[in-house]
């Protein structure tokens, strides 16, 4: 199903200025020459664009459109049975469009005012100390274009649906917004790519795939979860533990298939007192103690 170890596609900028989008063969849109033009184009606006500057207008088709009306129609009612209380509110306040996908700056303006949170263009895969230095700031990287509208309910990569369903309502949330921030300043104070490892997988065995227990029942508080069609209805039958900062922060994940693998909190405040209070105090001495056994 997956071109090994690809998650988001290569993006290459030639001498000459011209930006191509490497899909994998197996990519919905490979045969495509309509769509791949747009991503061409899609992920030259972020190559292109500079910090400060409004993000630029990126081109979608009806289809595309529909594309995110059905998944984002499809998604809400499946959050109200799936998604802990917190998201469910602060998407509520956001108020994302659901007829047409938004702009990437619409949605930073719609953000701005509840958290401080801005979207930042990204054209494909941004490096983890960037993608996560910048959360210290309240800036969010996202890729702007959308799944190929052949699948509406798969995407081979993280697309706009992902960035902004998953990830845009959750910062809408203060107390979301600032987990993300305390792994953004983590992310900066370490030094050794083997503590950043650490953090971003604490960050993706939380903030991507993270469950709660909510009234006793099981729901999701992870972007990655909130955002997939099909895992938002598997993770109950995962492999459920308990939080445990050094078992996620090792834990090995395969980003091409579902998250088998899921650690629970007991509550929101959990979260916070362990593991926002593990990246607000970590540092590469204290994770490689954890990693050691300590
Ligand atoms: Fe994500």
């Amino acid at each position: 199903m997956f071109e090994e170890a690809q998650y988001f596609a290569p993006v290459a900028k030639r001498d000459d200025g011209s930006v191509t989008v490497e899909l994998a063969s197996s990519h919905p849109g490979f045969a495509d020459a309509v769509y791949r033009e747009r991503r061409n184009a899609i992920a030259a606006l972020a190559l292109n664009h500079r910090p400060g500057d409004p993000i630029p207008h990126a081109e979608y088709t009806d289809e595309e459109h529909q594309v995110w009306a059905l998944v984002s129609r499809e998604l809400a009612v499946k959050h109200q049975v799936y998604a802990i209380r917190e998201f469910l509110d602060a998407a509520e306040r956001l108020g994302l469009p659901k007829d047409r996908i938004p702009q990437l700056q619409e949605v930073s303006d719609l953000l701005e005012p509840l958290t401080g949170f801005r979207y930042l263009p990204a054209a494909g895969l941004v490096p983890l100390r960037e993608f996560y230095g910048v959360l210290a700031d309240g800036f969010f990287h996202s890729t702007q274009y959308i799944r190929h509208h052949s699948v509406p309910f798969y995407t081979p990569e993280p697309d706009i649906i992902h960035e902004v369903i998953g990830h845009a309502n959750t910062l809408a949330s203060s107390r979301f917004a600032e987990l993300y921030r305390v792994a953004g300043r983590a992310a900066r104070r370490v030094e050794t790519e083997d503590a950043l490892q650490f953090i971003s997988k604490v960050f993706w065995f939380t903030l991507e795939f993270g469950v709660m227990r909510e009234a006793r029942e099981l729901k999701a508080y992870g972007a990655g979860i909130l955002s997939s069609y099909g895992e938002i209805e598997e993770f109950r039958g995962m492999d459920i533990r308990p939080l445990d900062i050094k078992a996620m922060g090792t834990t090995e994940y395969d980003i091409t298939k579902y998250q088998d693998v899921l650690f629970e909190v007991s509550s929101f405040d959990q979260l916070e007192d362990v593991v926002g209070s593990f990246w607000a105090s970590c540092d590469d001495e204290s994770i490689a103690r954890i990693v050691a056994g300590g």
